[in-house]
């Protein structure tokens, strides 16, 4: 069924020049529903999946994921600093739910981005979680140094109007109730930067526009990148979202002669098809939340799809004039996709591509990789949906490493058929799914040696997923 889904993505797509991402690959994994993964993975993923089975389904909660972790020891040389954030002024946040499924992913946010010294706070917003898994959570993150942090929220899924339940409510939600803590950044000129719960740290990001290495396409320019994020000038990754959102009822949206209804087509493309990272300064992002907050529902009410959460966004920025400088780098997630981070990724020489080795000077890569899609290359394989929520505990193995010249090869297959592909979709593909796997099977590790009692950790690489 993911194979399916897979394929009327590219279907509908003829022309090869998809845009967007991850969004629209999520569309399906949505309709399947939570309740639904594990019966599908029994269904489908054979037999290569039953030990992952074994440790766990879908729907085990965070007191299940976390169950078997009792910090035996912390030791602080483990983390590549231990103390306070290197930069008070920068905070990195993304909201989940409580799920096991959104718990692993947060450790994999945390651990990566010690792995590559991110400056700042990281702080993640758990909407939703009972009171014993907050107690779970907060137990095994105070281990964790203090620029690692969690915030609680109740639980925003449910739609007043229609009574249904719409995940992306918490974003918003969520975001705006951080601001609004006592949580909240004190530096009166914090950047803020809202990520996915799905994104690894392949480099630090920082706000310092033009000294980072940068990738943006027309009908931004040179002229355009600024020297860093400061109040009214946002900065965002682009996403082929478009301008569909100015087609919407936008006064009944954001009111009469509210700015975002004189938006052109071009205007909303340029400065408002984007997505996480949005970087901001603190008191921007507190407007782009209180309008975004104020707007998500009746864009639902209007538009009851995944994509309703980014285009109320889009209408809060443009509500609010403010035009996000738009780049590419940020992230790679969908190897078919213009405007994101693979020109870097298209130049990197063999030898890097699946390689553990960081790249020689004058390679870059994307801040981050933004695991939203199916990544297959021969007969390896990785689903986000596909990997058990006990990921970070003693007792799980860790994924079986691809081959390092796995982008020398140029099919791939899901079991029922094989698909060719270009020398460049082969090399996209296999980095994501090397650096996706490298990261996981690091940040497993680090989870290991942090908190499991010598000799009872597993490391044997045994998972497979395909
Ligand atoms: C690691 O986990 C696998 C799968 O559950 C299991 O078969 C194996 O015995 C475990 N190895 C160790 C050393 O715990």
């Amino acid at each position: 069924m993911l194979g399916t889904g897979a394929r009327m993505r590219k279907k509908s797509n003829p022309n090869g020049k998809i845009k967007t991402t991850c969004t629209r690959g999520l569309a399906f994994v949505a309709i399947v529903g939570f309740s639904w993964g594990l019966f599908i993975l029994t269904r489908l993923a054979g037999p290569v999946l039953a030990p992952i089975l074994r440790e766990g389904s879908e729907d085990r909660n965070a007191l299940d994921t976390l169950a078997s972790v009792r910090p035996a020891k912390n030791d602080p040389s483990m983390w590549q600093w231990n103390e306070a954030p290197e930069d008070d002024r920068l905070y990195l946040v993304f909201s989940t739910d409580c799920s096991g499924y959104q718990n692993w992913q947060s450790l994999a946010v945390f651990f990566t981005a010690d792995a590559v010294r991110q400056p700042g706070t990281i702080v993640r917003i758990a909407s939703g979680c009972s009171e014993a898994e907050k107690k779970e959570v907060q137990m095994l993150y105070d281990t964790f140094p203090i620029r690692f942090q969690v915030h609680f929220t109740p639980n925003f899924k449910k739609d007043a109007k229609s009574g249904k339940s719409y995940d992306f409510y918490n974003k918003p939600y969520g975001l705006q109730h951080w601001l609004d803590s006592k949580a909240a950044p004190k530096h009166k000129d914090a950047i803020v930067a809202l990520l996915d719960p799905d994104f690894l740290f392949m480099r630090p990001l920082t706000y310092k526009v033009k000294q980072d290495r940068v990738l943006y396409s027309p009908p931004v320019t040179d002229g355009d990148l600024i020297d860093e994020v400061r109040e009214g000038h946002p900065v965002a990754q682009y996403y082929g979202i478009g301008s569909q959102w100015t087609k919407f009822k936008v006064e009944y949206i954001a009111g009469k002669d509210s700015p975002a209804s004189k938006v052109s087509t071009s205007d909303a493309s340029r400065y408002y098809s984007v997505g996480a990272p949005y970087i901001a300064h603190v008191k921007d992002m507190r407007k782009i939340a209180e309008s975004w907050a104020n707007f998500v529902p009746r864009v639902y009410e209007e538009y009851p799809h995944l994509l309703a959460e980014m285009y109320a966004y889009s209408i809060a920025a443009a509500h609010l004039e403010l035009p996000h400088l738009r780049l590419d780098h940020y992230m790679v997630s969908n190897t078919q996709a213009a405007g994101e981070g693979w020109p870097f990724v298209d130049r990197l020489t063999d030898k890097y591509v699946c390689s553990a080795e960081a790249p020689d000077q004058g390679q870059e890569q994307p801040v981050f990789l933004h695991y939203c899609q199916f990544y297959r290359v021969e007969h390896w394989g990785f689903h986000k949906r596909r990997v058990a929520t006990g990921l970070f505990t003693c007792e799980s193995p860790l994924f079986v490493t691809p081959p390092e010249d796995l982008e020398d090869t140029h099919w791939k297959d899901n079991g029922e058929k094989k698909t060719m592909y270009s020398k460049q979709e082969a090399q996209r593909a296999a980095y994501m799914l090397c650096n996706v796997i490298r990261k996981l099977n690091g940040a497993a590790v680090k989870f290991k040696n942090l908190n499991c009692l010598a000799g009872s950790a597993n490391y044997t690489q045994e998972i497979k997923i395909w």
